[in-house]
């Protein structure tokens, strides 16, 4: 191999493989990391289901002692109890239409929740699912 070869060669494969670590890094990076599935399974209920969706998703910025306009996402009472900067309920239980959680993960009529990020139609349908169920905190008789 010619030196000046010998000398690029490495340095090109690794140039190539950080760029990749990167660039995989990169698409990984929003606030939908993390993710969560609903598993058909489990009681649609805030225990179960919607906590832990909103705990992947939101709790980024909607927990501890200064979340984000003062929501904060990762108790059932508070997330029940939250009234919006636009005057809307976050959850209005029996009654999607008028919970701005829903709004809010369609991006429809309010900024997307989470900010650039989708966290996807089987999540989506979930919460529509829980809220006209009456949002229920815990369907099971366990725990
Ligand atoms: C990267 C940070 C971030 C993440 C993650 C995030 N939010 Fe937000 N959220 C904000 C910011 C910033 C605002 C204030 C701006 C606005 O109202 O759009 C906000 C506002 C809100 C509001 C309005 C609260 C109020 O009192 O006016 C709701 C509801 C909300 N977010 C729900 C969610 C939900 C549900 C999720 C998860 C699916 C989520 N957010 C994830 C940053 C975030």
């Amino acid at each position: 191999m010619e030196p000046s070869l010998r000398y690029l060669l490495p340095r090109a494969i690794l140039t190539i493989v950080l760029l990749t670590i990167l660039i995989a890094g990169c698409s990984n990076n929003g606030p939908t990391n993390g993710g969560f599935s609903v598993n058909p399974n489990s009681p649609l209920d805030w225990t179960h289901t919607i906590g832990p969706m909103l705990n992947a998703y939101c709790s980024a910025c909607h927990s501890g002692p200064a979340p984000q306009s003062g929501f904060n996402a990762t108790s059932y009472n508070s997330v029940i109890s939250h009234v919006t900067a636009n005057g809307n309920r976050v959850v209005l239980p029996g009654d999607p239409g008028a919970s701005e959680l829903l709004s809010r993960v369609k991006g429809q009529g309010f900024p997307r929740m989470p900010p650039g990020g989708n966290i996807g139609s089987d999540n989506i349908q979930a919460i529509e699912d829980w809220i006209s169920n009456g949002a229920p905190e815990n369907l099971s008789s366990g725990n």
